[in-house]
């Protein structure tokens, strides 16, 4: 009988598992528990417009941010569905204020950092969204866990992914031997090894930014722009410009095909809008293991110390030479400032 070669993400797990030291396979416990809940969101989003869902629920979350029916409702599944998993002792998501520490898990050593549903704006045009997720060992697992164990730097990741849902499902992650994608076949409800070994490439022709802000971003990111625009055959400029409004359909194009992605400092935002435990970190995680790289314009984003839940962090992440040409520019800017 011919094997069809389908790999199923299950598979996939248990073949990786010696290589990323998951000897109990604590961690592949996680990944059954974050794709099931993927599963139900993407059943809901995929129901969004024919059932009450859509909207807004009516509260705000700690962002200040007008929370989404789907927002809560992911950060519910997700919540239960790790909890449930019995191996992660603490969750941290953007759409609650403090971290939730699982009960009776109190010395299991994993802490998932999770945004159920990025790119909530979009929920009700039909636009791509998605989850982004982040995952940590705790430092001392016999200690019941702290705020600080959280607070780590995103260097210290043992996984990092997100599932898109777009025009097909997809789980794109890394556990730092590589990036692999999934989709999801909805005949047989299983995520199927589609993109494996994800490799950004070093140039792209496409730049991600809402220029609505460009008014106030320092002024090197203003020249970059203005670089982008500029006619230059043999770089490909102008570049083009691809602005979703979810992080992770901007991202998922730019890491299959090439470009850059930015949140600067704004006036209104002074550290961007993005958030370093939840959005930044696993991307660029995965940005650095796909071959790119991730910075917010003073230190590479693996490397930021945080010191709170929910802090925001400029970020330039994406192919390795444009985001090298940005802080190019921020560099030459600062010696003419200084
Ligand atoms: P979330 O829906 O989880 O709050 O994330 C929204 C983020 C991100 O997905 C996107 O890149 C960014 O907000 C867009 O922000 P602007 O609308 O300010 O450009
Ligand atoms: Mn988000
Ligand atoms: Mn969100």
């Amino acid at each position: 009988m011919p094997y069809n070669g389908l790999i199923t993400l299950e598979q996939f797990i248990v073949d990786q598992q010696s290589l990323y030291k998951d000897a109990g396979g604590s961690l592949s416990k996680i990944f059954r528990s974050l794709e099931l809940a993927a599963k139900m969101v993407n059943r809901d989003v995929r129901k969004a417009g024919l059932v009450d869902i859509l909207g807004n629920q009516g509260s705000i979350n700690v962002q200040g941010e007008e929370q989404k029916k789907l927002d809560v409702i992911a950060n519910d599944i997700f919540l239960q569905t790790l909890s449930r998993s019995g191996e992660v002792s603490v969750i941290i998501s953007e759409e609650n204020d403090d971290p939730y520490f699982v009960p009776g898990c109190e010395n299991e050593k994993y802490i998932v950092a999770i945004d159920p549903l990025d790119g909530s704006s979009n929920i009700d045009v039909n636009a791509s969204i998605g989850t982004i997720f982040s995952i940590y060992r705790r430092p001392n697992a016999q200690k019941d866990p702290t705020l600080e164990d959280c607070l780590q730097k995103g260097k210290h990741q043992v996984a990092a992914g997100y599932f898109i849902y777009g025009s097909s499902t997809m789980l794109v992650y890394t556990t730092g031997v590589g990036v692999n994608g999934f989709t999801l076949d909805d005949n047989i409800q299983e995520f199927c090894l589609s993109h494996p070994n994800i490799e950004i490439p070093e140039e792209g022709k496409v730049y991600s930014v809402n220029e609505g802000n460009s008014d106030t971003f320092p002024v090197a990111y203003q020249r970059y722009l203005a670089y982008c625009k500029e006619k230059d055959k043999a770089s490909h400029r102008p570049y083009s410009a691809r602005y979703i409004g979810s992080l992770i359909a901007d991202f998922h194009r730019n890491l299959l095909k090439g470009g850059v992605f930015l949140y600067p400092p704004t006036q209104s935002a002074p550290n961007g809008k993005l958030r370093l435990m939840y959005e930044c970190n696993p991307m660029a995680f995965l940005v650095e293991q796909a071959g790119g790289s991730a910075h917010s314009g003073s230190e590479r984003i693996l490397q930021v110390a945080p010191t709170e839940l929910h802090q925001r962090v400029p970020v330039i992440m994406g192919s390795k030479n444009m985001v090298n040409k940005v802080l190019e520019f921020i560099a030459e800017t600062s010696l003419q400032d200084a």
